[in-house]
Order: C-alpha cells, then sequence, then structure tokens
C-alpha cells in the first residue's frame, strides 16, 4: 500500500508529523473511496514555510526573437490569427501559457496597414512599443498613437484594436496580460466586437494629451473607471521624470531610481490587477538584493547590464525580456561607466496589495532569520 503522510513529514511542533501505520493507510482509502483525505497527509506540501514558485528566472534576447517575430508577418495574418503573437513560455509554467507566475506576455507584429480585430477580455492588457512606426491604438473610441518605449494599457472589459497606418513601419511591441490569473480564478471572458475595427470617437490622442502635466489634471473632469485615464506613458515624460529625480534624489539602494506608472485620480496602479514602473540604474549602479512576493516582466528600455536572479546571472541589452519570479532573490547591474540603463517592469503587484499579499524581504534580513532558526524574517516577527 503506498505511503501518505510520510511523503511530506516535518518533525517540527505545530507542523504535519504523523507516521503513516497499518491502520491509518487503511483509513485513508476509505476517505479516498468517498473522494475524501486527511488533511495531515498533504497539509506541509500545500502550506510550505514560504512561497514556492514553480516559474523560474528566465532572460529572452530580442536578437535571437526580432526575425522569428517579423517571420511570422509572412507566415499569418492577423485576421487569421486574431492577435499575431510569439509569447514567452516559462519552462515551469507551460501548461499555463505564463511567463512568470500568472502573468502572460509576448511579442506581437504589425505591417503597415494592418490591424488587429477589435474585440476585449476579462483579462487586463498592457503594450511597451520596441520599434518601427506609425502603430496605434483604439480603447473604447479613444484613437492613441503609439511610439517607441511607449507604455500602453488596455483596460479590462475594453474594446480594443491595434493597428498601423499605411505610411507607417512594421513594428514590433510587447504585450502583457493577466491571462493566468483570470483563468486561473475562473472569470475569463472574451468578446468580438461586431465591426472589423472601432471607429474613433474622441479626438486623435485625447487622453494622454489631457493628462501631460504631472500635478495637474483636467478640471471638472468625470472619470469613474478603476483605471488611469492617461492611456499611454511615453518614455521622454518618464524619463525626464527620472533625470529629474536624480537631481534631487540618492535613489533607494534596492532599486535605483523607479517611478510607478499611475492613475493621476487616485495614485493608485493603472490598472487593478496589473501595475507598471520605469526604473534607472545610474553610471555603473548596482542594486542591494532583496526579495518580494508578486510576478515580474523586465524590458530593457535603454543600456545594457545584467540582473542575479535566484543566484543565476541573465546579461541583457536593450529590447531583452526577462523575469523575476516571486520570492526569488535579485539584484541589477548597469555595465555602462558612461550612461544609464532603464528596465520597464509590469507585475501583479495591484493583486499582491489589494489581498493584503504583498511581502518583501532583504538578503541582510533573510540572514538574521537563519541566525534565529528561521527560514525568512517573515518568521518570528511581532
Ligand atoms: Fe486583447
Amino acid at each position: 500500500m503506498e505511503k501518505k503522510a510520510e511523503d511530506n513529514f516535518e518533525d517540527q511542533y505545530g507542523r504535519a508529523g504523523v507516521r503513516d501505520t497499518p491502520q491509518l493507510l487503511e483509513y485513508y482509502s476509505k476517505l479516498k473511496a468517498l473522494n475524501t483525505d486527511a488533511l495531515w497527509t498533504i497539509a506541509n506540501a500545500i502550506e510550505p514555510w514560504e512561497p514556492k514558485p514553480t516559474s523560474i528566472p528566465m532572460l529572452w534576447k530580442y536578437k535571437d526573437l526580432r526575425e522569428l517575430v517579423i517571420q511570422s508577418a509572412d507566415l499569418v495574418k492577423p485576421e487569421e490569427a486574431g492577435r499575431r503573437v510569439v509569447y514567452f513560455a516559462n519552462k515551469g509554467r507551460t501548461e499555463t501559457g505564463a511567463c512568470v507566475g500568472w502573468l502572460y506576455s509576448g511579442l506581437q507584429t504589425m505591417r503597415p496597414g494592418e490591424f488587429t480585430p477589435a474585440h476585449r477580455h476579462m483579462a487586463s492588457a498592457l503594450r511597451f512599443i520596441m520599434e518601427g512606426k506609425g502603430a496605434y491604438t483604439v480603447v473604447n473610441g479613444h484613437k492613441i498613437d503609439l511610439n517607441a518605449r511607449d507604455f500602453v494599457i488596455t483596460p479590462n472589459d475594453c474594446w480594443h484594436d491595434h493597428g498601423v497606418y499605411e505610411d507607417g513601419e512594421q513594428c514590433i511591441w510587447q504585450d502583457g496580460l493577466d491571462i493566468p490569473l483570470m483563468n486561473t480564478l475562473d472569470c475569463n471572458f472574451y468578446d468580438v466586437y461586431p465591426k472589423p475595427a472601432q471607429s474613433a470617437k474622441y479626438p486623435l490622442n485625447d487622453m494622454p494629451l489631457s493628462h501631460a502635466g504631472s500635478g495637474v489634471l483636467p478640471d471638472k473632469l468625470n472619470w469613474e473607471n478603476d483605471y488611469s485615464p492617461i492611456m499611454r506613458f511615453s518614455f521622454e515624460n518618464t524619463y525626464n521624470a527620472l533625470k529629474d529625480l536624480d537631481k534631487v534624489s540618492k535613489g533607494d539602494k534596492y532599486g535605483g531610481h523607479t517611478v510607478r506608472y499611475i492613475n493621476p485620480t487616485n495614485g493608485g496602479h493603472v490598472m487593478p490587477t496589473m501595475g507598471g514602473y520605469m526604473q534607472m540604474l545610474r553610471n555603473s549602479e548596482s542594486t542591494t538584493s532583496y526579495r518580494r512576493t508578486g510576478s515580474y516582466v523586465f524590458q530593457v528600455a535603454k543600456g545594457k547590464g545584467y540582473s542575479i536572479i535566484g543566484g543565476k546571472r541573465f546579461d541583457w541589452e536593450e529590447k531583452d525580456v526577462f523575469v523575476i519570479p516571486s520570492w526569488t532573490f535579485f539584484t541589477h547591474h548597469n555595465l555602462d561607466d558612461n550612461d544609464d540603463a532603464c528596465l520597464f517592469c509590469f507585475n501583479d503587484l495591484p493583486v499582491m496589495e489589494k489581498l493584503g499579499l504583498y511581502f518583501e524581504e532583504s538578503y541582510a534580513e533573510y540572514e538574521e532569520a537563519l541566525k534565529k532558526g528561521y527560514k525568512s524574517s517573515y518568521q518570528g516577527r511581532d
């Protein structure tokens, strides 16, 4: 008869430590016949001492993928594929389509004159533009032009389609969605717009242009949505904000200078389930090791360097994509002595924060916890 409880035995007061006996094994069989089981046989496995992500740290080199992404435009039409995307498959998460945790990401390409069929879904989506000219998106009738290194949101349940103007260039951008999270929560929906594309209902670029100044909002703004009315965040504005921040701040040893993309009406994240930030590492700057809950997808917006993630080194340059799984120690290093490096990141921090699941720990705190016999600083707190 197969052993049950001993597979997860722990010799620690407060944890499951039941040895298998012939009587217990017979008892487990009876429970199983009634589609039940004894919690103490699996308790230690399903309630680990600390998060045990199945995602692994990974990096995808843009120079390896670019030609294959461009080639997809020869092989598949957007109206056939719905969305023509090469997605990032985390080796630990292949069954979910995730690049890390509950986040999905991929590289989408669009030729001049092409557009994706308009649609909406319960998953939230965002994009970071990598190359090309003349890309645009239409979100609930708001048409917005997109330039390289712009960050744009297409919030959940909003009609959206994307394309490239006839006089543009073939574009590539990174998509990010919380599809795996929506599927896990059993709440994903998908809907196709009654026409191939939306007609713009408002002046071109009305949302980003009406929220272009930091610290000011349009008077009598009537915005009751739970996502940011800015919708598109230009790299120029974001980079200038980081450079200005650097004039008055020494930054943070764990992150250098970081600015968060926000919903200016409440100061919160850009969307209810996914957030984003841009991080600047000054010349030759290295960050100090820490870890946090949540899943993080990075794209190198500027510069070259490397990150140590879970003890492994990943060298990166502009447009490379890498991921940091939950509760994994990491540091970032700018290898350029004469220029800064910028890392765009999107993540599930809004979910972590709203559900009370965010927890972070520096490597120094971890070492202190180990000295006290703990597995992390989560234990032994007041
Ligand atoms: Fe979509």
